[in-house]
């Protein structure tokens, strides 16, 4: 099998590359910019790294000769950073949309099977978030099912939404090309997958503002306070790296069988509040390196205004039905969420534990 991975080297990616390459059968043609999180494949003999843009016209030509020899795109290309969409919202619709026509439409004339990452923000707010205090909710205002949720995005003010309406309208793309042309597809949207390698770690491995965990990971180890968006009440089904790969490969796998579909990908079995997701940390850190000075952690509350800035808003909950996903692929998730949290507390403090301690002596010492 012949698989051209776009963004192989970004958090879903490095971790497909190890298991798309660990198959005797498979040959990986994989595009990225930056190689940080592949180092150790690098000289792999079935994998053809192009560490270049695939937005300029000259690398689209060689994508595309790439492309016409492949079984399989897998598309994972995108600027998924919350902090960024409210404030470079121009960057954010040129990399989850216009940056995505010209490979939709390549493998739509190639006719190869197209696997595209969109989010499980597509869905927007629940309807149960519409409905008034106190109300009991029915299944179908919360429960997010690919084949019966409407998608409810905020007003154009509200910035925020720019990356779900422009993944959104990347899934509609690929959905028409297949209706009108035939483009084979599988469209996977992807439930807050964590674990090592994800994002950075701001002030220790980059800077600016990941996703919640990198987040909260990053401040325990700094001994900064970790901070809750608005009270930590939204809820987020966590869900470890290693289910999610499970999931992409037998879409991978078995073409034939799992091709034209939608997936909800994640763990309703892991649903949290931010507010619990810090807490659920503090204990791993406590947990996995023995050190009781985690369970007190700071935890502080901020606006979503003053952390994000304006036009942020919030997806209130992201629970889904996995029954059709379970089924389709004989999939089922299977790390719990305290399993998770200490596989990426254990990466995490491999790398970053000394300075940690180093910090905490001298606070006390201060
Ligand atoms: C992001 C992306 O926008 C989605 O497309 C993607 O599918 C999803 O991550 C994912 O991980 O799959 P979101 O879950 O809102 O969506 O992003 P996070 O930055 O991880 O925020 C989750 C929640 O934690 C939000 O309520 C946010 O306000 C809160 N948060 C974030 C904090 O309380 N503190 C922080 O330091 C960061």
């Amino acid at each position: 099998m012949n698989i051209i991975v776009t963004g192989c080297a970004g958090f879903i990616g490095s971790h497909l590359l190890e298991r798309l390459l660990a198959q005797p059968d498979v040959r990986v043609t994989g595009w990225d910019l930056d190689d940080r999180r592949i180092i150790p494949l690098l000289d792999h003999p079935r994998l053809t790294f192009r560490q270049a843009s695939y937005t300029e016209p000259a690398a689209l030509a060689w994508l595309e000769q790439d492309v016409a020899q492949a079984d399989w795109l897998v598309h994972l290309g995108a600027v998924c950073q919350p902090a960024r969409y409210n404030t470079e919202p121009l960057l954010t619709i040129h990399a989850n949309f216009l940056d995505s026509v010209p490979i939709v439409e390549m493998a739509s004339r190639h006719g190869v099977p197209l696997l595209f990452t969109s989010t499980s923000e597509v869905y927007g707010r629940t309807l149960g978030s519409y409905a008034p205090a106190g109300q009991v909710l029915a299944p179908h205002q919360t429960l997010l099912d690919a084949a019966t949720t409407p998608m409810l995005l905020g007003p154009i003010q509200h910035q925020r939404w720019t990356y779900a309406c422009a993944k959104q309208l990347t899934e509609r793309l690929i959905y028409a090309h297949h209706h009108d042309r035939g483009l084979p597809f599988a469209i996977v949207r992807p439930f807050n997958f964590f674990g090592p390698r994800m994002d950075y770690l701001p002030g220790l491995e980059g800077e600016g503002t990941p996703r919640v965990l990198p987040m909260f990971v990053s401040a325990v180890l700094r001994g900064e306070p970790m901070q809750l968006v608005d009270g930590g009440h939204a809820r987020r089904t966590i869900t470890s790296i290693h289910d999610a790969i499970d999931a992409l490969m037998a879409i991978i796998e078995r073409p034939q069988a799992f091709l034209n579909h939608f997936y909800n990908i994640g763990n309703p079995a892991n649903e949290v509040s931010m507010r619990e997701l810090a807490e659920q940390l503090r204990l791993a850190f406590a947990r996995m390196t023995g050190e009781a000075r985690f369970l007190d952690h700071p935890i502080e509350e901020v606006s979503g205004g003053a952390f994000y800035g304006p036009g942020y808003e919030d997806c209130d909950r992201r629970i889904m039905d996995i029954t059709q996903e379970q089924a389709r692929l004989a999939w089922f998730p299977q790390h719990s969420l305290q399993a998770l949290l200490d596989e990426v507390v254990d990466y995490y403090w491999a790398r970053f534990g000394d300075s940690s301690r180093r910090a905490a002596t001298e606070d006390v010492r201060a």
